[in-house]
C-alpha cells in the first residue's frame, strides 16, 4: 500500500501553480457525449477521477487522445450505447453525469449508481425529480435508469443547493426543446465553468454563476477547444499549508474572487494575504487566531475545505467552532487528528477546537479526499514524522501533491508500505 513519509517542522517557501478544476473535469467530460464532434480540453488535471471517467467513455466507444499530461482531444461519436454499468462507474460520485448526458443524447440513461467519499447520506431525489419535470420515467434501484419520448424544458425548482443536481439537469436540458429554467441553482465556479464549455460548443445557457440558469434546448453541438479553471480547492489548500507551516508561499493560476471566503477566513486567523491578478501570496503568521466557520455552499466557505481549516485551528490559540452545513457526516477524519494531539470534540455536524501548542507526528490514515489533504499538511506543521496510509484517496483529486509540496520545501515522500 502507498502511503506518504512528512517530516513536519519546514516552513513551505516558494511558487506553486495550480492545476485545473477536477469537479468541472469530472462533469465536462460526460458532459462531452452530447457533442456531434472532436473536443479538445486544455488545463486538464492529471488525476485518478479524471483517468477513471475517461475509461468509462472509452468502454462505451470514445476516442480519446491524449496530446500531453494535461490536454486530450475527445471524440464521442462511436458511442451507441445509453448503458454505463462497467464496474469503474460505481468507484466515483461524478458518474451520475452521465445520466445527463446520455438521457440528452439517446433521451435514455442506465448507470450503475455513484460511488465516491463516504460523509453520510449522499441523496439523488433531486437529479431524479430534474429529469421527471422534463418528462422522463426514472428508476432507481441498481442503477439509475431514465428515459423519454421527449425530454421538454420546464421550470424545475431544486429544494436545496446542489452542484450535482444544478449540473446534471443543465447538461440533460441543452439538447431538450424549449427553456429548462433551474431555480436555487448551485453558484460553485465550476458551474460556470461547465456552461462556458458547453456554450463554447454550441449550447445555450445563460445565468450560470446566479441563483436562475435558463437552458435554451438547441438542436446538437459541435467540437471545439476549451481550457478548464484553475481548482478552487486546490488554491486552498496550498494557501493552508503556507499558514500551517508558517510559509510564505505564492500561489499562481488563480482566479482570486472564487477565494473570498477563505482569503478572509485567513486574514481574520492572523495571514497576510496579499492578491495579484492570477496568484496570491499567503505569507503564515507567528500564531493562527481562534475563528469560527460555517460551511455553505458558494460563495460561502467550501465544506471541501472544511478538513483543512480544522487542522489549522487544531494548533490555533484559543477555542474555535467549525459547523458542517453541507454534509451530515464529514467529521470522521478528526479521530486521525487527535492521534496527532488535536483536542476536538464533534457533536452532530458541530466541531469544537481547542487550540494545543502543537501536533505531534503519528500514524494516520486519509478517510477521503480531503480529509487526506487536512491529514498532509497537519503532518507538514507536527513535530517528527508522521505517516499517511490511504493515500489513494488524495491521489483521486490532487495533481503530483507531494511534488508541489516538496517544490515548497516539504519532506515528503511516496512510500511503500
Ligand atoms: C459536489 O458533490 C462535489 N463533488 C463535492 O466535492 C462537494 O463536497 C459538493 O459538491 C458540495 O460542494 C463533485 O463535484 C464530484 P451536492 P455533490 O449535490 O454534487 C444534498 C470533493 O472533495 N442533496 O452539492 O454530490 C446533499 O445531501 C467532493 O471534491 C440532496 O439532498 O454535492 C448535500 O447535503 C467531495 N439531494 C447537499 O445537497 C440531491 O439529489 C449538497 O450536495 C443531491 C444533493
Amino acid at each position: 500500500m502507498e502511503a506518504f513519509r512528512i517530516k513536519g517542522g519546514n516552513k513551505l517557501q516558494g511558487t506553486v501553480h495550480i492545476s485545473g478544476a477536477k469537479n468541472a473535469a469530472v462533469a465536462i467530460i460526460p458532459a462531452s457525449i452530447l457533442i456531434d464532434g472532436t473536443c479538445r480540453i486544455e488545463n486538464l488535471p492529471n488525476i485518478q477521477d479524471v483517468n477513471y471517467i475517461l475509461e468509462i467513455l472509452q468502454k462505451m466507444g470514445s476516442v480519446v487522445n491524449r496530446i500531453d499530461d494535461n490536454t486530450i482531444e475527445i471524440n464521442n461519436t462511436g458511442i451507441n450505447t445509453y448503458k454505463a454499468t462497467d464496474e469503474i462507474v460505481q468507484r466515483m460520485r461524478a458518474s451520475y453525469y452521465l445520466v445527463g448526458a446520455l438521457l440528452g443524447r439517446f433521451k435514455r440513461a442506465e448507470v450503475c449508481l455513484p460511488g465516491g467519499c463516504n460523509f453520510g447520506e449522499r441523496p439523488i431525489d433531486l437529479h431524479v425529480k430534474g429529469f421527471q419535470m422534463m418528462g422522463a420515467e426514472v428508476n432507481v434501484s441498481d442503477t439509475f435508469e431514465a428515459h423519454a419520448q421527449r425530454l421538454i424544458g420546464t421550470s424545475i425548482y431544486l429544494d436545496q443547493v446542489s452542484v450535482g443536481a444544478t449540473m446534471n439537469i443543465m447538461i440533460g436540458a441543452v439538447l431538450a426543446e424549449g427553456v429548462t429554467t433551474i431555480e436555487n441553482a448551485a453558484k460553485e465556479p465550476h458551474i460556470v465553468d461547465v456552461a462556458n464549455f458547453l456554450n463554447s460548443m454550441g449550447a445555450d445557457i445563460k445565468g450560470a454563476g446566479t441563483d436562475t440558469i435558463k437552458i435554451r434546448g438547441v438542436s446538437g453541438l459541435h467540437g471545439g477547444t476549451y481550457s478548464l479553471i484553475p481548482d478552487q480547492i486546490e488554491v486552498g489548500t496550498f494557501m493552508m499549508a503556507a499558514v500551517i507551516t508558517g510559509g510564505d508561499v505564492t500561489v499562481e493560476n488563480v482566479i482570486p474572487k472564487h477565494m473570498e471566503a477563505i482569503v478572509a477566513k485567513l486574514i481574520e486567523m492572523g495571514a497576510q494575504v496579499i492578491e495579484n491578478d492570477e496568484s496570491i501570496r499567503v505569507i503564515g503568521p507567528e500564531y493562527i487566531k481562534h475563528t469560527n466557520v460555517k460551511t455553505m455552499p458558494y460563495p460561502g466557505f467550501p465544506t471541501d475545505l472544511q478538513p483543512l481549516i480544522v487542522s489549522l485551528l487544531t494548533v490555533g490559540v484559543g477555542t474555535s467552532i467549525v459547523n458542517e452545513n453541507v454534509w451530515e457526516n464529514r467529521f470522521q477524519y478528526v479521530d486521525e487528528l487527535r492521534k496527532m494531539g488535536a483536542n476536538i470534540i464533534v457533536t452532530g455536524r458541530t466541531a469544537v477546537i481547542q487550540g494545543v501548542p502543537g501536533l505531534d507526528g503519528s500514524k494516520v490514515r486519509a478517510t477521503d479526499l480531503r480529509a487526506g489533504a487536512a491529514m498532509v499538511i497537519s503532518s507538514l506543521a507536527a513535530k517528527g514524522e508522521t505517516i499517511v496510509y490511504d493515500i489513494k484517496y488524495i491521489d483521486r483529486g490532487y495533481e503530483f501533491f507531494e511534488d508541489k509540496l516538496k517544490s515548497l520545501g516539504a519532506d515528503i515522500q511516496r512510500v511503500n508500505i
